[in-house]
Formats: C-alpha cells, structure tokens, sequence
C-alpha cells in the first residue's frame, strides 16, 4: 500500500481548522503540518480549496440484517463501499440474537457475514429478550469480544420490547460489566393500542405508520430510560431521535450533568411526515422506518439540540429495502418492512443542511459525523480524529461542488432513496480508509474483507470521561 499525501487542504478536527497536509504512511496518520514533502512513491491527493476531514463513523447501521420475513438489501461489503463512497470508514452494526438465542451465536454469524466489509466495523448487540443467559453471557461479550453496548427497545411488543422491570435489570448489568446501554425509545404498548384503532377504523395505508407512532410516544419513553438510567447509575445513549419532545428530555438530563448521548439522522432534519401521505405507494412506503419521519415543526427543536449539543452524534439507521420489499405491505402498513438507507448521503447531506445553511461549523460537522461517535463508543483517538498514529482515515469534501443525490447515483444496493433529487453543495471526492485510497472522484475501489472488526474496551467504573 504506497503512502498516501493529502496535499494542500483545510484540515478540520472537531476543535478546529488549519491549513495543513496530512501524510498517510500504511494504516496511519504519520505526519499533519504546512508543506510535507511527499515520500518517494506517495501517492498525492490535491486537495486545495476542499476541506479535509477524519473519516466518519456511522454508529448505527443494519447490514444484512434478516427482518419482518425478508433480509435488507445492502450486506456487509455493499453497505460498507456505499458508505466509502460518502466519506464513512467506520460503521458500529447491530448484532441481533433471534428470540431465545445465545448472544454468543448470534455475534458468531454476524461477525462471519461482517468479514466481507469494505471498511473497519465495530458491533453493537440487540438485547432482543432478556433472561439469565442474556445477562450472563454479556461478561464475555464486553471483558472478552470486545462488544461493549447493548440495545434495549420499548417498543417491538411481542418481539424485542422489554418490560420496565427487563429494561432496569438490564440498565443494571450493563452498569456492572462498564458498557453503554443504547434504546429505541417508543412506547410500544401504546403503538399497539394505536395500531388496533386504526385498522378497526380500516386504515390500511403507509399514513397509518406515523399515525400509530406518534412523537409524544418517543418523548415518553425518552424521559422514562433517561429515568432509569439515571436511577440505576448508568449512562446512555439514545438512538435515532426524531421527536422535539425527546431531544429536549435528553439536553435537560444533559444540563443536569446525566451522562446521556443522543443520536439524531440527517435525514429527520430535512424530511417530514407528510411523505406518508403520498398517493405513490411506492414513495410513502419508501420512508416507512420506526420511529417516522416526524411533522416539520419537530426539525427546529432537533436542530436546537445539534447547536447546544443536546444531541451529540447522527447516524443513519442504514436499513433499506428495495420498492419491491416494501410492497409486502400493499394492504397492511404493519406488514411494511421498516427502515430507510442513508449510509451514504449522510455527511454529504449533513454538510450541505447544516455548514451550508450556517447552522453548524466545519468543526461542529466533524464532532457530529466522526469525533462524537468515536468518543461514545470508545474508539477515539484511533477513528474520530487527525491526530499522530489515529488510523489513516479521512474524506476530502469540495464546498464548491454540486451534485444530485438519487437512486440512480448511489451505490447502496436499492432503486429508491430517501434523498432522491435533493441538490447537494459540498461533495466527497476522495475517501482513505485505515491507508487505503477507497473512493477516487467518482471511482469506487472497495474491496472485499479489508475492514477490520474493532474491539472496544469496556468502560471505566466511572465511565471516565469518554462518553461525548
Ligand atoms: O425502522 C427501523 N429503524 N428499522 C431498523 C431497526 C431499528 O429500530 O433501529
Ligand atoms: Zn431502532
Ligand atoms: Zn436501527
């Protein structure tokens, strides 16, 4: 792998901005400062007047992951070179034991199907039942596999929610073992409740999704974990907020000194809930995801909490289907398989709705699209940052030029896209992943099974000092 130069660009880290070149030598960050010479066989990047940033870290993704009877159409090696194309060099998925199964053996088949990633990876696991096994095996899993947080859900009844009880007892062994307790905050009984309403009312349609999942839902059972978490002493990270009600609970907790993280999508700053009522089946049912896009107003709030740092990481909850998957639920919205893609438009939509708007610096971008995740998920300084020795992760982003985000364009393996025909300003043109030169203006050169899986280290007794 010749070292790599990245010459002439604006190096942005979340604590600030300089003119610099960056020196990739193998896997590593080996020199960032004015004027490097360039080591003989380097490859060069010329990246004046583009800003040069670490590589991002997406801590939420579901590569082939088997859901509601069908597998989502991008896998481990699409949805990671898909990801390289937009600039990410590091995915956290989930790993997710069936009901009953050993925890164990469902890292076992995630971490063979995750082999094939383009880019380095880390895996969170999906508390998807709870029982003395769970809890037990959760030792290995954090002391000795490197899988050190762990997804709780309030909603999924009769799948993967939880109890109050399960959710404190789980809340508890986490605490025990130093991991991360993650939820997908919404109350799932009342979602049931709502979705017996409408289908005796006969409602059948996409509209149905947002109506049986509505924000004050998620806003609950935001403050209800933040509630427990704070009783029990432990920190936690919130998943895909979309509501203004749980972006606030979670910057009051925040104010308070609670260790809680919360994580919001680009795309839930920018699409709002009246996609659902499209007449284009196909359309509506493209942005069925849990929790729904969410009434315009609600933007303003998660936009609040981005600036105040009530909210400190966005991911993308990449789960996505092909139109012909989701027509499973022509007739039944609850039979539409929920999730949406965005594993490669996310720091290119971020930029262009957040830097180019002006409501967030550069630098405010880097924390939210690389350092804060890093830092939550105890992967900073290695990924999340430019430093001497971090791995040679970095995306170069042209401000100047425009482009088309589409389905047609993307590489994430599904004829439809959330983004579809939004114009863009600010564009990734080159991405190095851990040294490797992955993503060449325009020229995709991923290649099969050379990320690597990254071990996390537990957390101190204290949590000290590494949640963002
Ligand atoms: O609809 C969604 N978000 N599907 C993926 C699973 C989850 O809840 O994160
Ligand atoms: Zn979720
Ligand atoms: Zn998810």
């Amino acid at each position: 792998m010749p070292d790599i130069l990245v010459r002439g660009g604006t190096v942005v880290t979340a604590e600030g901005r300089r003119r610099a070149d960056v020196l990739c030598s193998g896997e590593r960050i080996a020199a960032v400062g004015e004027g490097l010479d360039r080591p003989a066989g380097a490859e060069v990047i010329e990246a004046g007047g583009c800003f040069v940033v670490p590589g991002g870290v997406d801590p939420h993704t579901h590569m082939q992951l088997p859901t509601m009877g069908t597998v989502v159409a991008d896998d481990f090696l699409s949805g990671t070179a898909a990801a390289a194309a937009g600039g990410t060099t590091t995915i956290l998925d989930f790993a997710g034991p069936d009901r009953g199964e050993p925890p164990l053996e469902a890292l076992a088949r995630w971490q063979g199907w995750a082999e094939r990633a383009a880019i380095d990876y880390s895996l969170h696991m999906t508390v998807s039942w709870w029982g003395e096994r769970f809890a037990a095996e959760m030792e290995q899993l954090v002391r000795e596999r490197g899988i050190t947080s762990f997804k709780f859900f309030t909603a999924y009844k009769g799948r993967m929610m939880l109890s109050d009880e399960d959710l404190i007892a789980g809340f508890a062994r986490c605490r025990e073992l130093g991991a991360l307790p993650q939820v997908h905050a919404e109350n799932g009984d009342l979602v049931e409740y709502l979705q017996r309403k409408l289908a005796a009312e006969g409602v059948t349609g996409p509209r149905g999704h947002p109506l049986s999942r509505p924000p004050a839902l998620e806003a609950e059972a935001t403050f209800r974990c933040i509630t427990i978490a704070e009783a029990v002493g432990v920190p936690l990270y919130v998943v895909h907020v979309s509501a203004g009600g749980a972006a606030e609970a979670i910057a009051r907790a925040r104010r308070r000194g609670q260790r809680v993280v919360g994580e919001t999508l680009p795309g839930f700053l920018h699409i709002d809930a009246s996609v659902y009522e499209s007449p284009d089946f196909d359309f509506a049912a493209g942005h069925v995801m849990s929790p729904p896009y969410r009434p315009k107003e609600h933007q303003e709030a998660l936009w609040r909490a981005l600036a105040e740092d009530g909210l400190s990481t966005t991911g993308t909850d990449h789960c996505c289907f092909t139109r012909e998957q989701k027509r499973a639920g022509r007739g039944d919205f609850l039979r539409i398989p929920n999730g949406c893609g965005g594993v490669e438009q996310r720091m290119e939509a971020l930029w262009h709705l957040g830097v180019g708007s002006g409501r967030l610096t550069p630098e405010r971008f880097v924390a939210l699209t690389s350092t804060g995740a890093a830092r939550a998920f105890n992967l900073w300084p290695r990924k999340g940052s430019l430093e001497l020795g971090a791995d040679a992760d970095l995306a170069v982003l042209d401000p100047a030029r425009t482009h088309r985000l589409s389905a047609e364009a993307q590489h994430q393996r599904t004829d439809f896209s959330v983004w579809e025909g939004l114009e863009v300003k600010g564009a990734i043109v080159h991405t190095v992943a851990r040294g490797r030169h992955v993503w060449c203006d325009g020229d995709l050169r991923a290649v099969a099974g050379a990320g690597r899986f990254l071990p996390r280290r537990p957390f101190g007794p204290v949590y000290d000092g590494v949640l963002a």
